[in-house]
């Protein structure tokens, strides 16, 4: 088939969408061997090898996000048709992921786009992955149940092993690695929209119930990206370990009311720095969960915060949805110093620091996870 709407403009990833589009297209208005539809499935394959070669990668995910496709940190650009057409085919299918890889073949192309063209269920191949989703309620499931907080009984372990990590940090730290798969699998059970944070019943625990709402904010905002598996687990653990200087800080000046100053407000910026040194020292510690305990505060924009490093730099992303997840999680939740705000005024909090101390796109992302999940539906924030 002559391909007179073809675009030769838009980046290379941009002109696989329309390949894959028109491949699409052409598949249901042709036989399965006609020349055309062939030839539309040569240009996919060329349009993929370019895309992986424009950004140096093997393969090309997309993830249906809403309204957007996001490859890699980015959304495509809105406003192609070609675009919306592709987001309505994945969406019509239950697709939220999908990876083409380099090497594929004519007859997994084929494969690929079949369902897409005349109908069926998407599948995989060696070069294609196909992340559907899941059903949002499973037959014999209590949806009432799936939006329930965290078990009581998951919570329990969680704190038994935040006890065990202050007395035997390695020891503790892979009975916290478990509590991190607990979380990513309570997440999983919850359906795709549901956060099941923790509340927060005594201010004594504030630290341990914020720390599991930060892990499980940001694993949903990585999950998010496509990001899954042990990589998934390591940023979920690094999260959870972010205020683990907070375990140096004494009492009177962690729960005291009202604003600190001096002394006591340069104690407390140094949780981060504390944080990073002790992880340093605990044998098994990832050099993720270091980094992230030392850039949590960091702003998006290089400006100044704490720590102060000798040159001004970007903290690193997993820092970066931390961070999100840490001052939405902070602004919810009554602390001694100030009352639990509702959920969408720290949304707004957060987009007005979007641009500065964090990333406008990360932010974009975290408001409509936070939308999708319920979280705004008019309950009390966990911890007020
Ligand atoms: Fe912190
Ligand atoms: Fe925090």
């Amino acid at each position: 088939m002559s391909s007179p709407i073809a675009r030769t403009d838009g980046s290379p990833v941009e002109r696989l969408v329309v390949q894959v589009d028109q491949a699409i297209n052409c598949r249901a208005l042709y036989a399965a061997g006609h020349p055309n539809v062939t030839r539309s499935m040569e240009r996919l394959v060329a349009a993929l090898d370019a895309a992986c070669d424009a950004r140096g990668e093997e393969a090309i995910t997309f993830l249906a996000v809403g309204d957007d496709v996001v490859v890699g940190r980015e959304p495509l650009g809105r406003g192609s048709l070609y675009l919306e057409q592709f987001v309505h085919l994945l969406t019509r299918r239950g697709v939220e992921r999908l990876t083409l890889a380099r090497g594929l073949t004519a007859d997994e192309c084929r494969l690929f786009v079949e369902p897409f063209a005349v109908g069926g269920v998407p599948a995989g191949s060696a070069h294609v992955q196909v992340g559907r989703v899941q059903a949002r309620v499973q037959e014999g499931v209590d949806e009432a149940a799936l939006h329930e907080p965290l078990s009581g009984q998951s919570l329990d372990a969680a704190r038994e092993a935040f006890t065990a990590f202050r007395t035997d940090g390695a020891g503790g730290l892979r009975r916290l690695e478990d509590v991190v798969w607990g979380l990513i699998e309570g997440l999983t059970e919850a359906t795709r929209a549901v956060i099941p944070l923790a509340p927060l019943k005594n201010h004594d625990e504030y630290t341990f119930v914020h720390s599991i709402n930060v892990s499980l904010l940001t694993i949903a905002q990585a999950r998010a990206f496509g990001i899954q598996g042990d990589k998934l687990h390591e940023l979920g653990l690094a999260a959870l370990l972010h205020d683990v200087g907070k375990l140096k800080i004494p009492l009177e000046v962690l729960n005291k009311p009202g604003k600190l100053e001096g002394e006591q407000w340069q104690i407390m910026q140094g949780h981060a720095e504390q944080g990073a040194r002790h992880l340093c020292g605990i044998e098994g510690s990832r050099p993720l969960a270091i980094l992230v305990a030392y850039e949590h505060h960091m702003r998006f924009d290089g400006q100044a915060a704490y720590p102060t490093p000798r040159r001004s730099r970007h903290p690193n992303l997993v820092s970066q949805l931390t961070s999100i997840s840490d001052v939405f999680d902070a602004l919810c939740t009554t602390r001694p110093y100030s009352k639990a705000r509702p959920r969408d005024v720290a949304l707004g909090v957060l987009a007005e620091r979007a641009g500065t101390f964090h990333d406008p796109f990360l932010v974009e992302s975290f408001a409509r996870i936070v939308t999708e999940s319920g979280l705004m539906s008019g309950e009390e924030p966990p911890g007020s």
